[in-house]
């Protein structure tokens, strides 16, 4: 193994974190489905795709790391959310949130003279910006609209063709 068990520990947990992600965005994105809204469920279904993504990227981090897998209980998803700003909100303090775990991950790799953790880390340093950057862009797009207008960001999600990767 080469990395600490400390290490392994604090990126199972990270693993944990990242399927629970997952599951949240299913759940946005179905509150979505259910209203009639097939681009923002795309979009939230497809982040919930990218966050199974970014788990299985740490848990192949781990086999090849030499360290034992081992994923922790993942805590259900918030399924009473209301309103479409409420979600993009919710998913924006969610990727602020993952930033500054990645962030912690990063300070033990550096204390623990790790360098082949922080060199896997820097991907998911680009990927939180990215994750964070256009979070923050729905949720100002969302709110310009208002919960009246969707459709305006279903237009502007079908604008942007991000949805159709
Ligand atoms: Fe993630
Ligand atoms: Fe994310």
């Amino acid at each position: 193994m080469i990395i600490s068990a400390k290490m392994a520990k604090a990126i199972n947990e990270q693993i944990g974190r990242e399927f629970g992600a997952s599951l949240q965005y299913v759940a946005i994105a179905t509150h979505f489905d259910n209203q009639g809204l097939p681009r923002l469920a795309k979009h939230f279904y497809r982040q919930a795709d990218e966050e199974r993504e970014h788990a299985m990227r740490f848990v192949k981090y781990l086999v090849d790391a030499g360290a034992k897998v081992a994923i922790p209980s993942v805590d259900g998803p918030t399924n009473t959310l209301a309103t479409a700003e409420e979600c993009v909100r919710l998913s924006l303090e969610w990727e602020e949130t993952v930033t500054k775990q990645i962030h912690a991950l990063i300070d033990l790799a550096i204390k623990e003279s790790d360098y082949t953790t922080q060199q896997a880390l820097q991907w998911f340093v680009e990927e939180q910006l990215e994750e964070v950057s256009s979070m923050d862009r729905l949720l100002s797009v969302v709110r310009r609209a208002g919960e009246g207008q969707l459709l305006l960001v279903e237009d502007f999600l079908a604008r942007e063709g991000g949805d159709e990767k």
